[in-house]
């Protein structure tokens, strides 16, 4: 078989103006996902991976499809989310947690809410692990995510080895199994953490998240840039509710919210007590 061009690929299946403003327009209205005008050729790239697995020759006809399926409708959120991420990535805020916990001995509750593959959320486990000497503190620890994809190999905790690069061994060796035989290559993370992580797949935008508790800690980062504004003060209304009033909610490096300082004040570099 002779190898498929990119432009080939371009040209497999039809794909106009028309189909990128109703992608615009359905990722919108489910996810709150803002797709800039940049992103023509990310969608054909991301979506037609899902009209080949299905065998459906244009947009046109994946989009009436995606309108109809709710099990398509997931397929497609999960195509279009951006789920980078990292273990004890913006390294200050695991610091700021950890004497968060050492303040606050009795902290009930922290909630990842954007956790996507699950390197944040076990990041977490393994500071409140470090700071209470034990795997079993006492705390909930919740993370969610919108992509059932994502939450798949969350739960699993499988990764490849490379990603703990920048770990120092001690960690590594605490909470990683190294695979062996046909698992070389990767590690997975220790079952004492992993049973401390409870996943649940949440939108973000929704009204109600179906908590019956409050939240001392929330990690939200790198999400909230893929929402408009108003989207972004609705969600961020919405998590704030569920913090105590003497949480932290934990926001992604370039995310700033100095038109809701009613709700939330600085506290730290990205970081926020909320306002009561
Ligand atoms: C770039 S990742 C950030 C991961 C992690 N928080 C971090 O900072 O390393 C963004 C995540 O937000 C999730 N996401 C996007 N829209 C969402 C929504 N409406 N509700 C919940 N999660 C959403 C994506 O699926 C993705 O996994």
């Amino acid at each position: 078989m002779t190898a498929v061009s990119a432009d080939d690929v371009r040209k497999q299946y039809t794909y106009s103006q028309d189909d990128f403003e109703r992608v615009r327009a359905t990722v919108f209205k489910i996810a709150g996902i803002r797709l800039q005008d940049t992103k023509v050729t990310m969608v054909y790239s991301r979506l037609s991976r899902r009209l080949r697995a299905l065998g459906i020759g244009s947009f046109r006809d994946y989009l009436g499809l995606v309108d109809k399926s709710e099990t398509e409708q997931q397929e497609f959120v999960n195509a279009l989310t951006t789920n980078l991420t990292s273990f004890f990535r913006e390294p200050h805020h695991f610091a700021a947690l950890e004497k968060y916990l050492r303040a606050h001995p009795k902290t009930t509750a922290i909630w990842c809410a954007a956790s996507s593959t699950g390197e944040e959320p076990y990041s977490i486990a393994m500071t409140v692990a470090e700071v209470f000497g034990t795997f079993s503190p006492g705390i909930k620890i919740i993370a969610s995510d919108i992509d059932s994809k994502v939450l798949a190999t969350a739960r699993q905790g499988i990764y490849k080895a490379q990603t703990l690069n920048k770990m120092p061994m001690e960690r590594q060796k605490q909470f990683f199994y190294r695979g062996k035989g046909s698992h070389t290559g990767n590690v997975r993370v220790i079952d004492d953490v992993r049973k401390m992580v409870t996943f649940r797949q949440i939108n973000l935008t929704d009204d109600n998240y179906g908590f019956n508790h409050n939240m001392d800690v929330i990690f939200c980062r790198n999400v909230m840039i893929y929402f408009d504004k108003p989207t972004q003060y609705k969600v961020l209304n919405n998590l704030v509710s569920h913090l105590n009033k003497d949480g932290l909610y934990i926001a992604g490096h370039s995310e700033h919210f100095t038109e809701a300082n009613h709700l939330i004040r600085p506290v730290g570099k990205t970081i926020y007590a909320p306002v009561r």
